[in-house]
């Protein structure tokens, strides 16, 4: 019961908000602290924070959609992304690997929100783009609509996700209140904003309609939409798992890697400059909570496995009772009536 009160002690102490709030994501980075603290500068960001409310509420979803992937991509580790407040500000304050997923995914986050508002119609600033899309800056190969057979034709047309504006925004409110600082911390921050940015742009996909008397294919109208969010917050995890680690370079303001015999991190590739403690136990200076009381999974091996969730402490089994629908009839006419049944299961906890 301990791992509960615990718990139940931080809900206690963490400063208590107004229900919008108190979603606990927003401590990742929250829209109206930024504003408040830059509440005296000019610029876009003073822009966004004064005019643009609607898309403050966008930024908002966006800073919650990347602390709810972060958490799904993270379940089965010691870290597992939890916004548990305390723990989460001493993370955004290091410069770990998990700083730099953390900065990724919530600036892609932020992108992804704004262009699908854009892309429903509910901001005043955008829209999608209609017809033949502007060609994209700097991408190698863009993907194209299936070739056309000789009857067949295809078109541009429809809603493309408006990207560029999400990227922009993005832009704005994340990265230009930094724009005068050229410190190593700085300077990974915003690399690791940016490859999540790319996350999303490198990554658009072609979605096309068939027009044509029934059903067949002699016209197809095509149109670029974002892959989905969890595509983007599965290659920012392989991101992490290859994540660079980066030293200032003697100029001062660019960086470059560790060693010298590992190849430069590309701009689509996390970075960071200082090592993750193991989070194993609770650490106030480090914002590790620890894994004791974490379920972990006998029959895997992998991060889930009881072996290193429980970092060799060992875990205490205990038995469950599952609710289940058992017994199920068909009764005329149409209602199935299931009885419930009570499975017992073993789970294991690490100590
Ligand atoms: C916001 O809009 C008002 C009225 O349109 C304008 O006077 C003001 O300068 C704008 N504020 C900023 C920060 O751009
Ligand atoms: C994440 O880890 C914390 C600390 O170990 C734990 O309290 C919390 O229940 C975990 N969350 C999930 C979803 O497993
Ligand atoms: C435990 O891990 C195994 C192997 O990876 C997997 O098949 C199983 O679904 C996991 N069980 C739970 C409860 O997550």
């Amino acid at each position: 019961m301990r791992p509960v009160l615990i718990a139940a002690c931080l809900l206690l102490l963490a400063p208590i908000t107004d229900s919008w709030w108190a979603s606990g994501s927003a401590v990742i980075l929250d829209p109206r602290m930024v504003c408040k603290k830059n509440r005296r500068s000019r610029g876009r960001l003073a822009h966004i924070c004064r005019n643009e409310t609607g898309l403050l509420k966008e930024i908002s979803r966006g800073v919650t959609l990347g602390a709810t992937e972060c958490a799904h991509q993270f379940r089965h580790r010691r870290w597992n992304c939890t916004t548990q407040r305390r723990s989460m500000r001493k993370i955004l304050m290091r410069d770990t690997r998990e700083t730099g997923f953390v900065n990724a995914i919530t600036a892609a986050g932020v992108t992804y929100a704004i262009t699908r508002a854009c892309t429903a119609g509910s901001l005043l600033e955008c829209s999608c783009e209609k017809g033949v899309p502007k060609p994209r800056r700097g991408r190698t190969q863009t993907p194209q609509p299936p070739a056309p057979t000789q009857t067949e034709q295809w078109q541009w047309g429809g809603c493309s996700d408006n990207v560029r504006f999400g990227l922009q925004k993005s832009r704005e409110f994340m990265d230009s209140r930094y724009r005068k600082r050229s410190d190593i911390k700085t300077m990974i921050k915003l690399h690791n904003h940016n490859a999540g940015r790319l996350a999303i742009k490198n990554n658009m996909k072609v979605d096309c309609k068939c027009h044509g008397l029934s059903g067949s294919c002699t016209l197809r109208t095509c149109w670029w939409r974002m892959p989905t969010f969890r595509e983007v917050g599965d290659r920012l995890r392989d991101k992490f798992e290859g994540a660079a680690k980066v030293i200032s370079s003697n100029d001062g303001d660019s960086f470059m890697p560790e060693s010298p015999n590992i190849k430069r991190p590309g701009k689509k590739d996390i970075i960071y400059s200082e090592e993750s403690p193991d989070f194993c136990g609770p650490n106030m200076k480090t914002g590790s909570l620890g894994t004791e009381g974490r379920q972990c999974n006998i029959s895997s091996a992998g991060t889930d496995s009881c072996d290193q969730l429980c970092c060799r402490r060992g875990y205490i089994q205990t038995s469950i009772k599952e609710a289940e629908n058992c017994n199920c009839q068909f009764k005329w006419c149409c209602e199935v009536i299931c009885k419930t049944c009570y499975v017992k299961r073993d789970i294991q906890t690490c100590l």
